[in-house]
């Protein structure tokens, strides 16, 4: 049997990164190119053949339409490529929720795709990113990755797109989370556990990727946040979602600026700025044309509305059709 074939496509962040010196509390993301730490990796005499492609070598703060276009093309044609078994992105972690999310709603999923990041630079004492890519490798190249959506790999821990999300700003332990659902798998070099069947028959994109993304910006609501920096943030936007306190609350004053603006026909998502918890519709989100985020935190709430936007999605019972999906 010949060793699976695995596509390995570098975006930069800290699991490239270099400090240069381990008593500096500072250091460089996106250092490392993927042909040197596909070199690393060969030390570990892993059963696979890796095909290198660097599409970036970026802090993930910076990634955007740009990159994500690059790298929805290299993974769509690497699902058309027979020679391919599977896929890894390495990314930072910083929005590597957003990105993942945004592949799992518009690539064909006939093959695994991984992202996987680091918490700490590749040349920290104790560095996990070798560790964390070469449990990502063991995903990949699993037949069972099959039907799950984009995942990501942090630490031990299978995330699923929909659910994984970055909880620390430092440290390894459980940087990431997934909500609703928890880990999806464990993972190590050697084992990989499902803790699931799996939940996606239909390996078609569900969306087109967009050929530009519409401007929706994220308010974050506080308390006495006015309703003029809600007008401010609303100009050229074709949607929004507030990043509500609680449940998706916010000031009345600032509900209904919102309000007269989804009449107009601005989509309006409530999401939450709390970590964790369901946002869930209210009688007024009728009368108001709001839709409910439910398990989406704000920056997935986004990548889904201008996905959807994009793809000339406009009555907000259709969203929420597609917020509420698990
Ligand atoms: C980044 O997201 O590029 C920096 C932080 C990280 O990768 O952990």
């Amino acid at each position: 049997m010949t060793n699976p074939r695995i596509l390995v496509l570098g975006t930069g962040g800290t699991i490239a990164g270099i400090a240069g010196d381990a008593m500096r509390h500072d250091y460089l993301p996106g250092q490392i190119g993927i042909d040197q730490w596909l070199e690393d990796a060969g030390r570990y005499a892993l059963d696979v053949e890796f095909v290198g492609q660097q599409v970036a070598n970026v802090g993930s703060e910076d990634m955007g339409p740009v990159i994500w276009g690059k790298l929805h093309r290299a993974i769509a044609e690497a699902m058309e490529d027979d020679s391919i078994d599977g896929v890894i992105v390495t990314h930072g972690t910083d929005t590597a929720e957003e990105t993942a999310f945004l592949l799992d709603l518009t690539l064909p999923l006939n093959k695994p795709v991984v992202l996987v990041g680091a918490m700490r630079p590749a040349d920290a004492v104790g560095s996990d990113g070798m560790r964390n890519f070469v449990n990502a490798v063991r995903v990949a190249a699993a037949e069972s990755a099959k039907g799950r959506g984009v995942l990501l790999v942090m630490g031990d821990r299978v995330l699923a797109a929909r659910d994984a999300r970055k909880v620390r700003t430092r440290g390894t332990d459980d940087a990431f989370r997934g909500f609703p659902r928890g880990s999806v798998a464990i993972v190590t070099p050697s084992a990989l556990d499902w803790f699931g069947k799996p939940w996606r028959d239909d390996a078609r994109p569900r969306f087109a990727f967009p050929d530009e993304f519409p401007e929706v910006p994220i308010l974050y609501a506080a308390g006495g946040i006015s309703p003029a920096t809600a007008e401010r943030l609303l100009v050229d936007a074709k949607g929004v979602v507030v990043a509500g306190v609680g449940e998706g609350n916010m000031p009345d004053a600032v509900r209904a600026v919102l309000a007269d603006r989804a009449s107009k026909g601005l989509l309006v998502v409530r999401a939450s700025r709390v970590d964790e918890g369901l946002v869930d519709r209210e009688p007024e989100d009728d009368e108001n044309r709001f839709v409910a985020s439910r398990a989406l935190n704000p920056q997935k709430s986004r990548i889904l509305a201008m996905v959807m936007l994009a793809n000339g999605v406009s009555d907000p019972a259709d969203f929420q059709a597609v917020f509420d999906r698990p």
